[in-house]
């Protein structure tokens, strides 16, 4: 089954962008998803093909009209599959969430661009999920776009090399991932922890195990807590198992 990406644009050349070459590049060439970018002002209805407006109320800046977005969403979406509005004032974009679009038919993206979308849109068209990849500022949602897709097109079926290859990475178990060592052995003074030469696959993996807790406690201290809430309340739950299936 092909996973369907449309995406509405103001720059539909934007796209498959980075998208065409390495992994998602084969993928798309397999045709394991399709790219579909559409330019949003060929919705416009007036002689200037105007998306965008002034602000109500005033302030700095160009607001993208609902009427035309919502003329290019009504034409082009992908049945079935779910809307993203990508814009810094959505809901953070998760591993879980990527995990459940990438298992479905496909996406629609809308990509804002200016200082936002005239708000009426998401009251109009309930199903548009507003979505953020992150705490800063993109000039426009093509690349945040580009960001969701590569984490779907990953996850599609065929696509990584092994199938088992996500299983231990970071978020997925709710931990950052371990350290990765590669030859040579030693670089610059520096040798491969001796544990990962041991051949002692126990070991191996509770060497990993804690390391990836350390770091995870040290450089997200917000993903431990939660990691750690989710072990204490429910000490038989997917969290507990998983670290037991790593011992
Ligand atoms: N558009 C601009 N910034 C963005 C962000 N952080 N996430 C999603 N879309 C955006």
């Amino acid at each position: 089954m092909t996973f369907a990406a449309t995406i509405l644009t103001l720059y539909p050349e934007m796209f498959p962008g980075p998208l065409g070459v390495s992994l998602a590049g084969r993928a798309l060439s397999d045709g394991k998803w399709s790219c579909r970018p559409v330019q949003i002002r060929e919705f416009a209805t007036d002689k200037h093909r105007s998306v965008d407006d002034t602000p109500a109320g005033g302030g700095v800046g160009m607001v993208m009209r609902a009427d035309v977005l919502a003329a290019a969403l009504d034409a082009s979406a992908v049945p079935g599959a779910p809307v993203l509005a990508m814009t810094p004032r959505g809901k953070p974009l998760t591993q879980e969430r990527v995990r459940v679009i990438a298992s479905g038919p496909g996406v629609t993206i809308l990509c804002g661009r200016f200082e936002g979308i005239d708000e009426r849109l998401y009251e109009g068209r309930p199903q548009i999920e507003p979505v953020s990849i992150g705490d800063y500022i993109l000039s426009g949602g093509e690349t945040a776009a580009i960001v969701l897709l590569d984490a779907c097109i990953r996850l599609l079926p065929g696509v990584m090399g092994a199938p088992d290859s996500g299983e231990d990475e970071s978020f997925e178990t709710g931990l950052l991932e371990y350290p990765h060592y590669t030859r040579p052995v030693e670089w610059e003074g520096r040798t491969i922890p001796e544990v990962l030469r041991s051949g002692d696959h126990a070991k191996i993996a509770a060497w990993r195990k804690n390391q990836a807790e350390i770091d995870t406690r040290l450089r997200r201290p917000d993903l431990w807590e939660r990691h750690e809430g989710a072990r204490v309340q429910s000490p038989s739950g997917a969290h507990a198992k998983k670290r037991d299936q790593r011992t």
